[in-house]
């Protein structure tokens, strides 16, 4: 099976659940990629132009990847949840976006794993704790975790680092991601 098809299989999955009314964002980027990013779920800009990482936390995320020197095309990116999980302001009415919750994890964490096997990237790099437990199906801490190699299950290189958007909420975090983007290449060009 393909990525496209999978994603067929999942936006038909969608259009049969209360998620029906969702535009969802697959994920993108070359299939032989070696490294498979996963992030938490989609925002407001990523839901606008259907493709993940493009707002705000993906300039971050983009910036931070050109700092160690790996670009976009060397990677396939994703989300835990394809849809974007929002709830109204309570000033204006219009849609904010939220953590995604555990109902919307569970309905995507087949199509995840699903995904993760077709691409079978050498390395899972997960962006903060949704995916980070998304992936490896334990209740792990990216504080306790992050920039270092992880093996969970059927996952033999899993790579836990910080959300890209945590950084813009606590500039204190951009050295340690910076590190841990450093030690993550360290071990991609290592081999
Ligand atoms: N944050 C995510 O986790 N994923 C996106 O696609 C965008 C922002």
């Amino acid at each position: 099976m393909t990525v496209d098809e999978l994603n067929e299989e999942l936006w038909a999955a969608m259009k049969a659940s209360e998620y029906a009314d969702k535009r969802p964002v697959f994920g993108l980027g070359s299939p032989n990629a070696k490294i498979a990013l996963v992030g938490e779920a989609p925002g407001h800009e990523e839901e606008k132009l259907g493709e993940p990482f493009v707002g705000k936390a993906g300039k971050n995320l983009t910036e931070f990847l050109k700092a160690v020197g790996l670009t976009r095309d060397e990677l396939y990116i994703t989300n835990a949840v394809k849809l974007r999980p929002s709830k109204p302001s309570p000033k204006t009415g219009r849609a904010l976006n939220r953590t995604p919750n555990a109902r919307e994890i569970e309905f995507f964490n087949p199509y995840l794993h699903r995904e993760l096997e077709i691409i079978s990237a050498k390395y899972i790099v997960t962006l903060g704790n949704v995916p980070l437990r998304a992936v490896t199906g334990q209740d792990l801490k990216i504080g306790d975790c992050h920039g270092r190699l992880l093996s969970a299950g059927v996952y033999k290189n899993v790579f836990a680092l910080y959300h890209p958007a945590a950084v813009i909420y606590n500039q204190s975090l951009k050295e340690v991601y910076l590190r841990d983007l450093e030690a993550l290449c360290d071990e991609i060009r290592s081999v």
